[in-house]
């Protein structure tokens, strides 16, 4: 383990848990599962709304609060603020950042539910979106207007894992005033910090590396105090922001996260390499064989580690397919990503399911594609299972 990482590891194990007025000292962070904190007196409730203390659990959690100062760490942001999901981070961080009239550029290499969202802004509220191949630097150049307020990316694009030049991107962003947002799911900021390269805005969701034991459900928004503490009002309005249990949870997990990613992003390289290989397979995505400027992928991938996901391309036969899928018996085909067991996901049937099949094809999302999320299991045994299961096609 290198520099870079180790300091964002050993700094969240050995952060104290500090709760404003609490003076014992768990071990463990306790669940302060409670939906408001109580008064002695009027003057006494009268204070603690003027110091913004703890009073009601939407406004201020302790263990909310504990869990957003550790993704800070892992983002090396100044603030952050947890949300009830993913999609709430991303909602309430474009609902907070634009106004009718104004321009987004998407990337159309994201999150199918986001895509969606995208589109229903458009459709009902008086903003205009492009959606765009941010790998394609001069249609990004060409489509800035000066009501442009936001360009949206993912690190690592779902689920054709794009990797945009960011370093680019963000020079741009900057020169024209427009606010560079990032949804670092796939990677996690143990192996790529979005801040670091110009990002203003970077979003998790919680539920999936992060958490990592499929087991809870929470998103983040990380940045600079004046962009969050905006976001957290518009969030404490919608309601969104992650309740006691969920925070408690992922506090917990994310304690493993370096170790879990560690070993999942190892076995994804391994696996990458051996389906590139693989004369059953036409295609496989992988943020290591992008094509961006060695200097650009040092930037964006400072560890040479590249996420524990990956997607590959077989022949569009579905019924083939379906047999593939069922031969990789100890592989779920869940329609999540990022838990400690490798699972799979078939795109075309789910998550990018409401996209027309022209647009899809487009997007580099083809029937034949086949989405992997890389666990923490023996690599020779995941080695072997898709050895047994290409043996069907
Ligand atoms: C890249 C990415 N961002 C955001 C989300 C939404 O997260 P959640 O399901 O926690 O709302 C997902 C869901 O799969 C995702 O893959």
């Amino acid at each position: 383990m290198n520099e870079y990482e180790s300091n964002k590891a050993t700094k969240i194990l050995q952060m104290p848990i500090e709760i404003e007025g609490m003076t014992i000292q768990p071990e463990s962070l306790p669940l302060f599962s409670t939906s408001a904190f109580s008064a002695d007196s009027m003057e006494e409730m009268k204070a603690i709304y003027q110091n913004s203390g703890y009073a009601y659990i939407r406004f201020r959690s302790p263990n909310r609060e504990i869990l957003e100062n550790y993704i800070s760490v892992i983002e090396r942001t100044e603030k952050s603020l947890c949300l009830a999901s993913g999609m709430a981070a991303i909602t309430s961080t474009i609902f907070s950042n634009i106004t009718a009239g104004d321009k987004i550029i998407c990337s159309y290499h994201v999150y199918g539910e986001t895509l969606e969202f995208f589109e229903y802004l458009e459709n009902n509220y008086h903003v205009a979106i492009e959606f765009i191949d941010l790998t394609n630097y001069d249609a990004v150049v060409a489509s800035i207007t000066e009501n442009t307020k936001l360009i949206y990316a993912e690190t690592i694009g779902n689920p054709t894992m794009i990797v945009p030049d960011f370093v680019k991107l963000s020079k741009l962003a900057k020169q024209n005033n427009i606010l560079l947002i990032v949804d670092n799911t796939f990677a996690t900021g143990i192996a790529s910090t979005p801040s670091e390269y110009g990002a203003d805005i970077v979003i998790n969701s919680l539920t999936k590396f992060i958490n990592g034991h499929s087991d809870s459900i929470g998103g983040s928004v990380s940045g600079n105090k004046y962009l969050i503490d905006n976001i957290k009002k518009v969030s404490s309005f919608i309601g969104t922001p992650l309740d006691p249990y969920n925070s408690w949870t992922i506090s917990k997990h994310i304690l493993s996260l370096d170790l879990r990613m560690n070993k999942q992003m190892e076995n994804a390289k391994m696996l990458a390499l051996f389906l590139k290989n693989h004369k059953k397979v036409k295609t496989v995505n992988y943020p290591l064989f992008s094509k961006l400027p060695v200097e650009s992928m040092r930037c964006i991938f400072p560890s040479d580690k590249y996420g524990a996901m990956l997607s590959f391309e077989i022949d569009e036969d579905l019924k083939k397919i379906e047999r593939f899928m069922k031969a990789l018996v100890n592989i779920r085909y869940a329609p999540t990503l990022g838990g400690i067991r490798t699972t799979m996901a078939h795109p075309v049937t789910s998550s990018h399911g409401n996209v027309p099949d022209e647009k899809r094809r487009m997007m580099g999302i083809t029937p034949g594609l086949i989405r992997i999320s890389v666990g923490a299991e023996d690599i020779d045994a995941l080695i072997n299972e898709f050895e047994q299961a290409f043996k069907i096609l």
